[in-house]
């Protein structure tokens, strides 16, 4: 019974162009993937800065995992609170100016452990219409009231602040949006802190790491909770929330996710820690993250695609969902990697061709890529 009904949505997926397959990886070797003994270019990948093949920092995670073993053995309140986890969140706190910080398996866990406890009936939530996926996951836990605002209108915004009298009210946003690859405007939002007083939540998935002074991020201050991952431009895995004190002991009380989940190991926040100072040292790294993403948009403007993005992730406007898999496809078999961002990742009829920029990537590989593009979209064109 439920495998017929399975395999009836997955065949409306594909009917949709929304069915999905990725490629198997065999193995990645920088801005290149292996697949089918094929080398293929990769503009699929979050790991900004080129950090996850890092021979150096491979080296000191495998040290630290034979140093610490290789697991917590439970959960952070049962025996998983290790010392060396707690200094590595007090650096991180140090680091980007918080008083606290709480480490969690992945991002998509930390947003819902944050923003599902936090919250209860009766708050207000407002929510920029195109976060994470896991963000609304821990608003629609919450059972808060809830409004979206639509997608970087903070115009809109204060109209959802100005309705809802003195209930406690928190905003939800990230600053490089994952898929819109816009910026949020700081300096708006913090003017709009100042008049409404309300808590502020940002995601800073994106741009921690690749963005900002040392990498910090480009929020800062107007950010009373930051989210970062360590599954992007830090090349790692895991997450981690900056926050106030008070707020991470109420997380390790009441927050589901961390009460009932293994804690990342030791291990893990030792290499945390050394990747602080390999992130800080990036300078270079992000100077040319910044340089390469705007010849790639540059380019691409200038062969009539439409494009957004203001840093590293640029969307390349398709609309049709088919022609997305299409295009992805034909790039792939010309040996470039790059991700039909489709719905519900995106507005359905808002397909996109999420192209991931990366330190690694050259002049050549964005030549190529944009000659590609541009050779395909008009073959699909001419029938
Ligand atoms: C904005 C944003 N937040 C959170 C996450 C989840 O992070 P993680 O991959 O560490 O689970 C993602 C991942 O795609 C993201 O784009």
């Amino acid at each position: 019974m439920f495998e017929k009904r399975f395999l009836k949505r997955l065949e409306i997926q594909k009917q949709n162009g929304l069915y999905r397959n990725p490629p198997e990886i065999e193995h990645r070797e920088g801005r290149y993937i292996i697949s089918g003994k094929r080398r293929v270019l990769n503009f699929s990948s979050n790991d900004y800065l080129g950090l996850s093949t890092s021979a150096e920092f491979s080296e000191k995670v495998a040290d630290n995992f034979h140093k610490y073993g290789t697991s917590s053995g439970s959960s952070r309140l049962v025996s998983g609170n290790h010392s060396v986890i707690r200094q590595a969140e007090e650096r991180y706190a140090e680091r980007f100016g918080y008083e606290d910080s709480l480490f969690f398996p992945s991002g998509y866990q930390a947003n819902i452990g944050v923003i599902s406890t936090f919250f209860e009936p009766g708050d207000r939530l407002i929510f920029d219409k195109h976060i994470h996926a896991s963000s609304v996951m821990g608003i629609q836990l919450s059972r808060a009231d809830y409004k979206g605002y639509n997608h970087s209108s903070l115009s809109h915004l204060e109209k959802r602040l100005q309705v809802g009298g003195n209930r406690p009210a928190a905003v939800i946003t990230e600053s490089l949006f994952s898929m819109d690859g816009d910026l949020l405007n700081v300096k708006d939002l913090a003017g709009l802190k100042e008049k409404y007083g309300f808590l502020s939540i940002v995601d800073e998935a994106h741009a921690f790491g690749a963005l900002g002074k040392n990498g910090c991020g480009i929020a800062g201050k107007v950010a009373d909770v930051a989210i970062g991952t360590f599954g992007k431009a830090f090349g790692f895995f895991g997450a981690f929330v900056l926050l106030p004190r008070s707020f991470k002991e109420f997380l390790l009380n009441f927050s589901s996710p961390v009460i009932y989940s293994t804690a990342l190991p030791a291990a893990h926040a030792a290499s945390a820690v050394d990747l602080l100072e390999l992130v800080s040292g990036s300078d270079e790294k992000r100077e040319r993250l910044e340089k390469i993403s705007i010849l790639m948009k540059k380019q691409l403007l200038e062969k009539g695609f439409r494009v957004k993005g203001d840093a590293h992730i640029l969307g390349v406007e398709i609309g049709d969902e088919n022609m997305a898999v299409m295009l992805s496809k034909k790039l792939y078999q010309s040996d470039i990697f790059v991700f039909s961002a489709r719905y519900p990742t995106v507005p359905m009829g808002s397909a996109i061709l999420r192209i991931s920029m990366t330190a690694m990537h050259t002049e050549m590989d964005v030549a190529y890529f944009v000659e590609t593009l541009t050779r395909e979209k008009e073959r699909i064109a001419d029938g």
